[in-house]
C-alpha cells in the first residue's frame, strides 16, 4: 500500500499517454470507468501493489486495468480472478440473492444483495464499479488537496446563501486538479471524476450514490456506529456496506441536506423535516433528541408514479374493484384513502386521481409534493411552507385548504389529514359541495370512523356520511405485498359498511354481497353506494352494471396493452370522458389509441 501511495501521483502522470494509445485498441464496450482505472493503475500493474489492487477491482475495471500486462502470467492470473467468477463462488457460499448495475449521474454502480450465513438481515453491497483501490487512493489525495486549496471555513460551507458560490469554487478547483492528476482523461472520464469528487467533498458521499438506486424506498441512518440501512422494493430491509465515519459526519450530512433545501439543523433546531429537490422526503434528528445518535431518514420519491395499470399488474387491486372506485370518483363521491405507515396511501391517491374528468379544476394540497397527475388534467398543486428560523411565515395545510375553497375547485386533493383544524376544514369543504380526496392514517374502515369521531379530531358522527367512500390500503409485513384491504361506505348513521374485503387466501378483494349475474357487488338496497350513483347519474341498476362492465374492460385493456405511464393512462381516461365511442372501438379491437 505504502509503495503505491508514494509513487501514485507521478506514475499516473507519466504513463497517461501510453494508456491513451492503448485505449484506441480497446473495444468500444469499454466504459469511462475502465479507462479511469486503467490510467490509475497502469504503471503499477507490474508491481505487487498493482496486482493486489487489480484483484480487488470489480469486474469491468479489473479487465481493463489488466489489459496492459495481459501478456504476462500475473495479468492472466488476475483476469481469472475478476469478480464475475469470484461472484459465482460467493454465490454458492453466501447465496447472492440479487445483483444489478445502474448509473448515479456519471458514476457506474454495482449492487450485490447477499444472505450470509448467521446474519439475520441480508447485506446490500455498493461498489463503484469504475474505481480500483489504487484509483480510489489517488482520488482521496486529490480530494484532500481540493479541500486544502479551496480553503473554505466551516462557516462559509454551512452558509445557506453561499451554496452556489461554494459549489462553483469546488467545481473550478476540481477541474484544475483533474488536469493535474489525470491530464489525458477524455471528456467522459473528466465528467465521471468531477462527479465523484464533488459528491465526496461537498455532497453526501455514498448516500448520494445509494439515493439513485430506483429499487429503494427508504434510506436510514440510525447512528454512526451502525451501517446505513435501506428498504428495498423486492427484499425489504437490508444492511448496507456503507458506514459514516462518526456522529459529526451524520450531523454534517444532515446540515448539507438542510442547506440543499434552504433550511438549518443545529443544536437549537435539532429536527429537520423537508423534501429535497427531486421530491425525496427527509427527516433528520440530532442527539440528544435521538438518544443513540444522529439520525437521517430518507423516503425516496418514486420518479415513476404509480398508475392503475401498475396497481392491476401487481394485483394491488382487481379490475372489478378499481372500476367501482372509478364510478365513485366519476360521481364525485368524497373519498378517504387510509392505511398504516407506508402502506401505499399516497400512491393509491395518485392512482385513483387519474379517474378525474379532464374538464374540472383540481387543487392538491400537500406538505411534500408527492402527487403527479396526468398532464390532461386541469390541476393546481399547492404546497405548505414551514416557518422560518424566527418561527414566521408558516403556511399550513389548513391555511391552504381554506384558500383553495376560494379558487373555485371541483375536486380537492389533501395529502394527509392529521390535525383537528384540517379535519374540520375538510368536512366544511365537502359540505359546501366540493369533492375531497384525502389520505388518513388508520388500519381499517372501522378505525377511520373511530379516530374521526373521538378526540382529538372529534368530528360529530352525524357529519361522517359526507365521506362516501373509504379505501383501505395495507402492507403485509411478512411478504411485503401491498394490497387494497377494504372498500367501504359510510351509512347515513355514520357507521362503516364494508363493500369489499381482501381475502388473503385468494389474494383478492371479494365483494361482501355478490350479484349472481355480474358476479360483482350486489346493488341491493342495503348499499347506499349504488343509491348515490343512481341519484347522481340517473342510471337504472342495469345501466350501472353495463357501465361497470365497460370500465372493467377498459382497465383490462390498459393492462393488456401495457398502457402504464401516468400520461398514457390519463389520455385513455380523458378519452373515456370526452369521446367514449371512439375509445371503445380501440378497446374492443384491443388496439392502442392513436396519438
Ligand atoms: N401497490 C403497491 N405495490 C408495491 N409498492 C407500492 C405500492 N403502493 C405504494 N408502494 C410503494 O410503497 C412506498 C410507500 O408508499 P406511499 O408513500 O404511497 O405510502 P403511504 O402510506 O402514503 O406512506 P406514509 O404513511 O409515509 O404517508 C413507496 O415506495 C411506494 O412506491
Ligand atoms: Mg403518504
Amino acid at each position: 500500500m505504502k509503495k503505491a501511495k508514494n509513487n501514485r501521483g507521478k506514475k499516473t502522470k507519466k504513463h497517461t499517454s501510453k494508456s491513451i494509445a492503448k485505449k484506441k485498441t480497446v473495444t468500444k464496450k469499454k466504459t469511462v470507468a475502465k479507462k479511469t482505472a486503467t490510467k490509475a493503475t497502469k504503471k503499477s500493474a507490474k508491481n505487487t501493489q498493482s496486482k493486489k489492487s487489480i484483484k480487488k477491482t470489480p469486474k469491468k475495471t479489473a479487465t481493463k486495468a489488466t489489459k496492459k500486462s495481459a501478456k504476462n502470467t500475473q495479468s492472466k492470473k488476475s483476469i481469472k480472478k475478476t469478480p464475475k467468477k469470484k461472484e459465482k463462488s460467493l454465490n454458492e457460499q453466501n447465496r447472492t440473492t440479487d445483483s444489478y448495475e445502474y448509473m448515479s449521474g456519471q458514476i457506474p454502480i454495482l449492487i450485490t444483495i447477499k444472505k450470509s450465513h448467521g446474519e439475520f438481515v441480508p447485506a446490500y453491497k455498493l461498489e463503484v464499479s469504475a474505481i480500483s483501490e489504487t484509483t480510489e487512493l489517488v482520488l482521496e489525495k486529490v480530494r484532500q488537496e481540493l479541500i486544502r486549496r479551496v480553503n473554505l471555513g466551516i462557516a462559509e460551507i454551512s452558509n445557506i446563501k453561499k451554496t452556489d458560490i461554494v459549489e462553483e469554487k469546488f467545481e473550478q478547483m476540481i477541474k484544475i486538479l483533474i488536469e493535474k492528476y489525470f491530464p489525458d482523461s477524455d471528456l467522459e472520464t473528466t465528467k465521471f471524476l468531477t462527479a465523484y469528487l464533488k459528491i465526496k467533498s461537498i455532497g453526501l458521499g455514498a448516500i448520494d450514490l445509494i439515493m439513485d438506486d430506483e429499487n429503494l424506498e427508504e434510506i436510514v441512518i440510525n447512528q454512526a456506529s451502525e451501517p446505513i440501512w435501506v428498504y428495498h422494493k423486492r427484499h425489504g430491509w437490508l444492511k448496507t456496506n456503507v458506514f459514516l465515519k462518526d456522529e459529526a459526519q451524520v450531523r454534517h450530512f444532515a446540515s448539507i441536506i438542510g442547506r440543499r433545501v434552504g433550511r438549518q439543523i443545529n443544536v437549537l433546531t435539532p429536527l429537520l423535516d423537508a423534501h429535497m429537490k427531486g421530491g425525496d422526503r427527509v427527516n433528520a434528528t440530532l442527539s440528544p433528541v435521538s438518544t443513540a445518535g444522529n439520525t437521517i431518514t430518507i423516503r425516496k420519491f418514486s420518479k415513476d408514479p404509480w398508475t392503475i395499470t401498475k396497481f392491476l399488474k401487481t394485483r394491488t387491486i382487481s379490475a372489478e374493484a378499481a372500476a367501482m372506485v372509478w364510478s365513485a370518483i366519476q360521481c364525485e363521491l368524497s373519498t378517504i384513502i387510509t392505511g398504516g405507515t407506508a402502506s401505499g396511501k399516497t400512491s393509491a391517491l395518485n392512482v385513483f386521481s387519474s379517474f378525474f374528468p379532464p374538464n374540472q379544476r383540481i387543487i392538491s394540497i400537500e406538505d411534500t409534493r408527492e402527487i403527479t397527475l396526468p398532464k390532461f388534467l386541469h390541476w393546481v398543486p399547492l404546497n405548505t411552507v414551514l416557518p422560518n428560523q424566527e418561527n414566521k411565515g408558516e403556511i399550513s395545510m389548513g391555511d391552504l385548504l381554506v384558500n383553495s375553497l376560494r379558487m373555485r375547485p371541483d375536486r380537492i386533493i389533501v395529502g394527509e389529514v392529521r390535525r383537528k383544524k384540517e379535519t374540520e376544514t375538510l368536512f366544511e369543504a365537502i359540505h359546501t359541495g366540493h369533492s375531497v380526496y384525502a389520505t388518513f392514517h388508520a388500519n381499517s374502515a372501522r378505525e377511520v370512523v373511530e379516530r374521526l369521531t373521538n378526540p382529538p379530531l372529534d368530528v360529530p358522527k352525524i357529519m361522517l356520511p359526507a365521506i362516501s367512500l373509504i379505501i383501505v390500503q395495507f402492507r403485509n409485513r411478512r411478504s411485503g405485498k401491498r394490497r387494497t384491504f377494504q372498500i367501504a361506505e359510510i351509512t347515513p348513521k355514520g357507521d362503516e359498511n364494508i363493500l369489499m374485503q381482501y381475502d388473503p387466501k385468494k389474494d383478492v378483494l371479494v365483494p361482501t354481497k355478490i350479484d349472481p349475474i355480474t358476479k360483482f357487488l350486489n346493488s341491493s338496497e342495503d348499499s347506499s353506494f349504488f343509491q348515490t350513483i343512481k341519484l347522481f347519474t340517473g342510471m337504472e341498476t342495469s345501466e350501472i352494471k353495463k357501465d361497470h362492465k365497460e370500465k372493467v374492460k377498459i382497465l383490462n385493456y390498459l393492462v393488456e396493452n401495457d398502457i402504464e405511464a401516468v400520461n398514457d393512462v390519463g389520455r385513455v381516461i380523458a378519452e373515456y370522458y370526452t369521446n367514449k365511442e371512439n375509445l371503445m372501438t380501440y378497446v374492443n379491437s384491443n388496439k392502442k389509441l392513436e396519438e
